[in-house]
């Protein structure tokens, strides 16, 4: 087994309150940086959850409209006719640094705002710093990593740690050994194994295929049956966070979309699960990944308790689909968790919290 240096971590918070730069202590916040949605945890006990898009004035009207503005989170998607609209993530990166096109410096300018919303809703007193643990996908690139670091320094985070997000879950719940997380975001389904130390690269996964995948599926299922439907992709989005599941139930999907501007009720209930059924096998696939390459004397520990988090755990009958798919691979336990919005935040202000104060000075 490995040395305990989760252990080390939290005997060491117990004595932690720094004072930095001698003036006040640091506002310590967790934050789930997310393809979708990002979620912010602070030491203070606020805590505010945001769309990951930003948006700019689209020309002279809207700049009257809505004044020479940036606007960030959920008033960008409510006001999205009239602006030039930005996801700075995609696939749970920051997408600028997979992109070398013209695109690029939007696309950074976008995550910076992004980083500046999250540092606001921190409410820092004047002068006084905030450090931040950042849930990033489980295999996100140290190119990726640094991008996170260099963008929230420059939008005034002082001190920058980055840690895989289901890691951050993982600490959240103290299941810090015997489990496994599963966190079924936008971008990515990440996947990290707990066995008491802290996770290396080949205790996590990261599957590319998650919610927004499931929206792409959906559109286009619709649009091979129902050409005559019109909807975009947040109608689809929304219609899909009301009514996923993966099992039959009385409980139609049942929409009013526009058939040639005319509002029609449609029913979009075999769309739907089909498309979000399709998720199942990859996390099967994943868990046992994690489980076949684990200490075979172990093995049965973690399969017992595999923990799912993230918007995705949200699909009605997940649980039992979950355990019927690991069945045939040696059965185990899933259990979905109740506030799957804020567990990654929380856990990374968790980690914040307990970090040696000389670590954040370092930094
Ligand atoms: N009830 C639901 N059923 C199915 N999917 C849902 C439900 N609620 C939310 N989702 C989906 O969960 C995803 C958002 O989850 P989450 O906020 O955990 O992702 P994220 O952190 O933004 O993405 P990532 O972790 O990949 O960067 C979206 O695709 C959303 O549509
Ligand atoms: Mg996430």
């Amino acid at each position: 087994m490995k040395d305990n240096k989760l252990n080390q971590l939290s005997n060491e918070s117990d004595v932690i309150s720094p004072k930095l730069d001698g003036k006040s202590t640091a506002v310590k916040v967790g934050i789930d940086l997310g393809t979708s949605r990002s979620a912010i945890t602070t030491s203070k006990g606020e805590r505010m959850v945001m769309a990951s898009v930003v948006g700019w004035p689209k020309d002279a009207i809207s700049a009257k409209v809505f004044g020479h503005r940036v606007l960030v989170g959920d008033a960008v998607l409510e006001n999205r006719m009239g602006l030039q609209t930005c996801f700075p993530l995609a696939d749970g990166n920051l997408a600028f640094t997979q992109n070398a096109g013209d695109q690029k410096e939007t696309l950074r300018k976008a995550g910076l705002h992004l980083f500046t919303a999250l540092r606001q809703a921190a409410k820092a007193a004047e002068g006084q710093s905030v450090h931040a643990v950042i849930g990033a996908p489980a295999e996100a690139t140290r190119e990726n990593k640094q991008a996170i670091i260099d963008l929230a320094r420059e939008a005034g985070i002082d001190g920058v740690m980055v840690v895989s997000e289901p890691f951050a879950v993982a600490y959240a719940l103290d299941a810090l050994e015997d489990a496994m997380v599963v966190d079924i975001g936008a971008g990515t389904i990440d996947l990290c194994r707990m066995a008491g130390s802290l996770p290396d690269a080949e205790d996590q996964v990261t599957i590319f295929h998650a919610g927004n995948h499931v929206d792409a599926r959906i559109c286009e299922l619709l649009r091979e049956q129902r050409a005559d439907i019109q909807f975009s992709p947040n109608m689809i989005k929304k219609a899909k966070e009301r009514f996923s599941s993966v099992v039959d139930t009385n409980k139609r999907a049942l929409v009013t979309f526009p058939v040639n501007g005319r509002p029609t009720e449609v029913d979009i209930t075999d769309q739907i699960q089909t498309a979000v059924g399709e998720l199942v096998p990859h996390i099967v696939d994943g868990i046992q990944k994690l489980v076949s390459t684990f200490d075979p004397e172990f093995q049965h520990r973690i399969r017992s308790r595999v923990i799912v988090s993230g918007g995705g755990s949200q699909v009605y009958g997940l649980q039992e689909a979950l355990e019927k798919g690991l069945e045939d691979l040696g059965g185990g336990r899933v259990m979905i968790l109740d506030d799957p919005v804020f567990a990654g935040s929380q856990g990374a202000l968790k980690l914040a919290l307990e970090m040696p104060a000389e670590y954040w000075e370092q930094l």
